[in-house]
């Protein structure tokens, strides 16, 4: 059985492992509240809350619950709309979505309320604008998103600041308590968990067990066959989700998610990868798709697959007690065929600290600027001495079936001056490299043409001073 708080009480589900949240919901437990739009994480009608104890306090996350396999939830708190319902009346964020008129049919309005009551949760000392981008993962198709997100920047307002200096400190719930934005019983939520000792049962692995990291990949695929497979939760294990800095390397385990990236600050020295990483899909996806699997799902345009090719980092693999290291610009051998046995896990991804002497930039063409995976991505990284570029690693996404380190590239700029002549050297040596192909995402032309700018717009991001941004673009 799978246990958990569902909003004030116990729950148990015989549900398999592999089913998805939203229909144990809407289907069994009967609270339609949460919305059931794309199934794909692509809406965020179905958002819920996942609270996760920690050594003290609770961590709450906005999730797609259509994307969440059931198995995530046990021994964990999982809030839906009707769990932050007040006994009488609205409450203040329900309110203020009725004062600024943000919604009309109401289909995406649970969605909303679950996504702003995350950030509340979130954070100590909310603003207007982080209040509105907590919002990147909901979709309206009715009211139109001023009025929404006049209501996100309203709501930072109505919070103020919470007396507590950690968002996961009881203080903090006692102030979201206190404003009527959480419910009483949220303070007890806590000592319930703790009582309820959810063993942990270690699944048992077949060569047909299928590795669930995030699920954000497999469940938005292929939800329908993974409910009857035998699953293995890497969410369980662990030691694979730690962040370190040891000794001028950086080791970032498999398991850790966009979200633990950015909360790290791992990147926060590293140009505009802490930036990047904010607009990868959306606050609920980032909150549960790991690195590890942006690597092994091996999509030719996986973001942070392309900025760790920039990186020059190295995987460590584990089979059983064995472990194996490889280059990361060697585990890809082909279309979705990687350098990876049945039952090896990739464990962790190591490079080295960036000095003050290298620089890095990622770049990345979509369809929208949120929500939305690549036409074509390029990440790079040059390592400078006096103007002249010591070494240098360029990846492009989009441009072959594979994510590309350009070998010929990032060979031919070694020791070249910084100079408009060098970038232009890049982009037309960067451009002869890739072969891609006509799809949706665009013409095999248009994708050279884009590899191209993007290669250009590396070095006008990184030496504005040295480069004549004119002649280049
Ligand atoms: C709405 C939406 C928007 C998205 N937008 C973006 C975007 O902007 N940019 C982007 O790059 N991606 C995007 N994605 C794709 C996805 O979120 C990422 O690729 C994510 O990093 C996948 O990680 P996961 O943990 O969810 O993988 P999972 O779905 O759990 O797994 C993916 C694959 O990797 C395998 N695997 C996972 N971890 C390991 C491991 N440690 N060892 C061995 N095998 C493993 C699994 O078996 C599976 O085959 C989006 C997805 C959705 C649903
Ligand atoms: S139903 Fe659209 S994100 Fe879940
Ligand atoms: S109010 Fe209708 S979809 Fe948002």
């Amino acid at each position: 059985m799978i246990s958990f708080i569902l909003n004030d009480r116990e729950y148990a589900t015989g549900l398999p492992p592999g089913a998805v949240t939203l229909d144990l919901l809407r289907e069994e437990a009967g609270l339609t509240g949460t919305r059931e739009g794309c199934r794909e994480g692509d809406c965020g009608a179905c958002t819920v809350l996942l609270g996760t104890p920690l050594q003290q306090g609770i961590e709450y996350r906005a999730v797609n619950s259509c994307i969440l396999p059931v198995a995530e939830l046990h021994g964990r708190h999982l809030v839906t709309i009707e769990g932050v319902n007040p006994e009488e009346g609205l409450s203040p964020l329900q309110q203020v979505i009725v004062d600024e008129g943000a919604s009309q049919c109401g289909f995406c309005t649970p969605g909303i309320i679950m996504s702003l009551t995350a950030y509340l949760l979130g954070t100590v000392d909310p603003d207007d604008l982080r209040a509105a981008d907590s919002l990147a993962g909901n979709i309206c198709r009715c009211t139109g998103y001023v009025s929404i997100s006049k209501s996100a920047k309203t709501v930072s307002g109505i919070a103020g600041h919470s007396p507590a200096e950690c968002c996961t400190s009881r203080e903090h719930l006692e102030w979201l308590v206190e404003k009527e934005i959480l419910p009483p019983y949220f303070l007890g939520v806590e000592t319930m968990l703790h009582a309820m000792d959810a063993v942990e049962s270690e699944a048992v692995v077949s060569g047909k067990t299928v590795t669930v990291a995030g699920g954000t990949d497999l469940f938005a695929a292929e939800a329908e066959d993974l409910r009857n497979t035998d699953l293995r939760f890497l969410s369980r294990k662990t030691g694979m989700n730690g962040i370190t800095i040891l000794e001028n390397r950086v080791l970032i385990g498999a398991g850790a998610t966009v979200r633990d990236i950015i909360d790290s600050g791992v990147f926060c020295n590293s140009g505009n990868l802490e930036r990047s990483l904010q607009l990868v899909a959306s606050p609920q996806v980032r909150n549960r798709a790991t690195v590890g699997g942006n690597i092994v799902n091996a999509s030719p345009i996986g973001d942070l697959t392309i900025i760790f090719l920039a990186l020059d980092a190295r995987l460590r693999i584990l089979n059983g007690s064995d472990a194996r290291e490889v280059q990361l610009k060697d585990f890809f051998r082909g279309y979705k065929l990687l350098d990876l046995s049945p039952g090896e896990l990739l464990e962790s991804i190591v490079y080295k600290e960036l000095d003050s002497a290298t620089f890095i930039n990622f770049e990345k063409v979509a369809m929208r600027k949120h929500l939305d995976i690549a036409s074509v991505n390029s990440a790079a990284a040059f390592s400078v001495s006096g103007g002249r570029i010591e070494k240098a690693d360029i990846s492009a996404g989009g441009v072959a079936p594979v994510p590309l380190y350009l070998e010929r590239t990032s060979a031919a700029l070694r020791g070249m001056d910084i100079t408009t002549d060098t970038a232009q050297l890049a982009v037309r040596t960067a451009r002869s490299e890739v072969s891609p192909i006509d799809d949706v995402r665009g013409s095999a032309e248009y994708k050279k043409l884009l590899l191209g700018k993007l290669v250009a717009a590396h070095f006008v991001e990184l030496f504005p001073g040295q480069i004549n941004a004119g002649e280049l673009l």
